[in-house]
């Protein structure tokens, strides 16, 4: 144990310690603060349910389950939240704690490289605290295991001093609310997946619901549009709140630069097509991979790692930013022999389909 945390405990005082190894200070492990601060400065951001779009059975789960833990004036279980990128998993956390009245802690796994990390981290949680650890499954062994008896039995187990004079010391923590995001469940081990009391996928938006949202965003940045301009914007958004906020501010741009700055459904469409959005909201990189699949492949099935190379971008990135909304519109499958092409990807290319017995049938589509 290299760095611990430099702080009293002040509850449940029995074998509390004082730790004052290094003076390691957390403050730039963790982002704080009530949620209230529209969670990191941006103003699009919904902080209450009320105000938050989309996401009906998660937002309703939660919300029971944290009416119910309030009025047992209990901490609410860990919750798990996953899903493609994009979909509001740290506002939903953000959310969390303000609608249960506690304060708010984000991190992320990759910034927690050591246990003592995360020691300083749960050191600073005040009773029923929501921590946030975005990209959870990027957290290494050593401090998952730390977070382990923190999440069961609100303690952790910190080694002090070296060789044989090492000893393990039991901090109590606070009760607090652990909210872990994730692109990629199956990445998650299955002692971490099994101690999140409440799982929740998160789903891509549809049409209505982003409409609503790019609504939303364009009053609270005063940007003049139509409904058909937002429609427009919706549509070409993957699903994704944070890509529909991303196009409206450069669509804004446009309108300002190129038209009489009105988001009309024509000027939206202009916009965006500068911005080589297709009519799906396919990106040029998204087209990419599918024309590669087709046109080098014969529509596939090809392997990840050979896709990656041909298209010069990172498995991960395949896998989590870019596959999700190809297989959402069924443009992509995953067989057990690599990623295909379907049919709609052929059509959608405008080339002249596969032959059917290249074409995936539904029922044989694997992970
Ligand atoms: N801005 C980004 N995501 C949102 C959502 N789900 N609801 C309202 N506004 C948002």
């Amino acid at each position: 144990m290299d760095e611990v945390v430099s702080k009293r405990f002040g509850f449940d005082s029995d074998d509390s310690v004082d730790f004052t190894a290094d003076g390691a200070d957390s403050e730039w492990l963790v982002r704080s603060g009530s949620a209230t601060e529209d969670a990191f400065q941006n103003i699009l951001r919904p902080a209450r349910f009320a105000d938050y779009i989309g996401q009906e059975r998660v937002r309703e789960n939660l919300g029971i389950a944290i009416s119910a833990s309030t009025r047992r004036d209990e901490a609410l279980d860990h919750i798990l939240l996953y899903g493609p990128p994009g979909l509001g998993k740290t506002t939903l956390a953000a959310i969390i704690a303000n609608e249960r009245g506690v304060g708010f802690k984000a991190t992320s796994g990759p910034v927690l490289e050591k246990p003592g990390d995360l020691a300083a981290v749960l050191s600073g949680l005040q009773p029923f605290d929501v921590l946030f650890i975005d990209e959870i499954h990027r957290l290494n062994r050593v401090v998952e295991e730390v977070l382990y008896p923190a999440m069961e039995d609100f303690h952790i187990d910190i080694i002090v001093g070296q060789g044989p004079a090492a000893r393990s010391v039991k901090l109590n923590l606070p009760p607090f609310t652990l909210v872990g995001a994730t692109t990629r469940t199956g990445l998650l081990t299955a002692p971490l997946r099994d101690r999140f009391g409440i799982v929740e996928r998160m789903n891509f938006y549809t049409p209505d619901e982003l409409t609503e949202v790019v609504v939303r965003s364009a009053r609270l940045l005063d940007i003049r549009i139509e409904p058909t301009g937002a429609r427009e914007i919706a549509r070409r958004s993957r699903g994704t709140p944070r890509i529909a906020n991303r196009l409206l501010k450069r669509a804004r741009d446009f309108a300002e630069e190129r038209a009489d700055g009105v988001l009309s459904h024509e000027v939206a469409a202009a916009a965006l097509s500068l911005l080589e959005i297709d009519a799906l909201g396919l990106s040029r990189m998204d087209r990419e991979l599918i024309s590669v699949l087709i046109r080098k492949f014969q529509g596939g099935p090809v392997g990840l790692d050979t896709l990656g190379a041909a298209i010069h971008e990172d498995k991960v990135t395949i896998e989590d930013v870019y596959e999700p909304y190809l297989m959402e519109l069924g443009f992509l499958v995953r067989t057990p022999r690599g990623r295909q092409a379907t049919v709609l990807a052929w059509e959608h290319l405008g080339i002249a389909g596969p032959a059917p017995s290249a074409s995936p049938g539904f029922a044989d589509v694997g992970e």
